[in-house]
């Protein structure tokens, strides 16, 4: 079982706590992201399943044995960088082999392993070449060649995509999902590209200021966040969020804000409410365009209009607050200069406590 486990890890620089007691279980052939804002700890919990940062508190197991004070070399993990840290003076077939020429490996297996390899990542005729004539996404890919090469039980990223441009990292996400599916390596990987998160993990860890808000399937995370930071950072553009308070409407509960009213489904959860502060949230592409004084309809101010080809990016103002609505230009490009508010279904909407963030329960899922 090459699963990795994380028992209250903990990380303190000096006398500053960085990351708080992380509890989180990886299981084998698992492909799971950290995402999180810049500064959160993704690259600092990588680093101590690694073995590249000590571990200052907690218990780190990989494959059923506890790594806490184990060489980085012991620990089967390969791990590939942002910045690629390939050797400039080897070319790539010698920069892939390094790792197997320090552990004294035989020639012929050597060889063989590179060829497989370079097979694999579609390196094999650049073997020669130096790192330095070299275009980015083939030096990432003999980046990863050098962790493949080794056969470790874990893979571990750290934003190996974010130097490449984003044809080129749209590209090699795909090889990335690729070769975990034709190798099913348990990996970790880091990233604050929630797009990267969605597509490629089994699972997304969401971090912030060192914790764990959430862990969950892509969809899982999408569909029910468990509190306003996690709906605020999954999905592209983000759940727009709104400051309301709950009240009792004629056919149920409704959430008031400035003088518009939204109704909202009618949940005991809700209508038990009554008087709260919440965070209303409001998926850009679940805001459906009116164009009309509509009964129901949130009225709003219009901004600016982005035109992305199929699909358009209205740009809102409610009240003093953006609000963005994503919708479809086929059949409504005449029209979306004329956008004035919003209608959604309130089983659609999610209701967030105003001071915790967290979700309030029993929301119906927005499948
Ligand atoms: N050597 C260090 N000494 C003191 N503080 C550190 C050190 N390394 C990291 N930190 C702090 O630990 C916190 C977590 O940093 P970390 O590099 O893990 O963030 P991250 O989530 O990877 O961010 P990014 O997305 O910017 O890479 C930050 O506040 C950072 O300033
Ligand atoms: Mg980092």
């Amino acid at each position: 079982m090459s699963g990795v486990q994380l028992k209250g890890i903990v990380k303190t620089y000096g006398a500053v706590e960085v990351v708080h007691g992380i509890d989180l279980d990886v299981a084998e052939k698992e492909f799971v992201v950290l995402v999180g804002p810049s500064g959160c700890g993704k690259s600092t919990t990588l680093r101590m399943i690694a073995g590249l940062e000590e571990i200052s508190g907690g218990e780190l197991t990989i494959d059923g044995r506890i790594m806490n004070r184990t060489a980085p070399k012991d620990r089967d993990v390969a791990m590939v960088f942002q910045n690629y840290a390939l050797y400039p003076h080897l070319n790539v077939a010698d920069n892939i082999a390094f790792g197997l020429k320090i552990r004294k490996e035989s020639k012929e297996h050597i060889a063989s392993a590179v060829k497989e390899v370079s097979g694999i990542l579609g390196l094999t005729d650049y073997l020669e070449r130096r790192p330095a004539d070299l275009s980015g996404g083939q030096r990432q890919r003999v980046a990863m060649g050098r962790a493949i090469v080794r056969r470790p039980k874990v893979f571990l990223f750290d934003e190996p995509l974010s130097n490449l441009d984003a044809k080129l990292r749209t590209q090699m996400r795909a090889e990335i999902k690729r070769l975990h599916k034709r190798l099913g390596v348990t990996s970790i990987y880091v990233t604050h590209d929630q797009v990267e998160a969605m597509t490629l993990a089994d699972k997304i860890v969401v971090m912030h200021d060192g914790r764990i808000e959430q862990i969950g399937t892509p969809m899982e995370l999408f569909l029910n966040p468990a509190n306003a930071f996690v709906a605020g950072f999954l999905g592209a553009p983000p759940m727009n969020q709104i400051k309301a308070t709950i009240a009792a409407g004629d056919t149920g509960p409704v959430a008031m804000f400035g003088d518009q009213t939204l109704a909202l489904a009618p949940l005991a959860d809700l209508q038990n409410a009554v008087g709260r502060e919440v965070i209303v949230g409001v998926r850009p592409e679940y805001a459906a365009i009116v164009t009309e004084n509509q009964p129901g309809a949130v009225r709003c101010g219009l901004e600016l209009v982005e035109t992305l080809g199929s699909e358009a990016l209205l740009h809102m103002t409610l009240g003093d607050a953006p609000f963005v609505i994503r919708t479809e230009t086929l059949g409504n490009l005449d029209r979306l200069n004329a956008v004035n508010g919003f209608t959604v279904a309130p089983e659609l909407i999610k209701i967030f406590d105003g001071k915790t963030g967290l979700a309030l329960s029993g929301q119906t899922r927005a499948a």
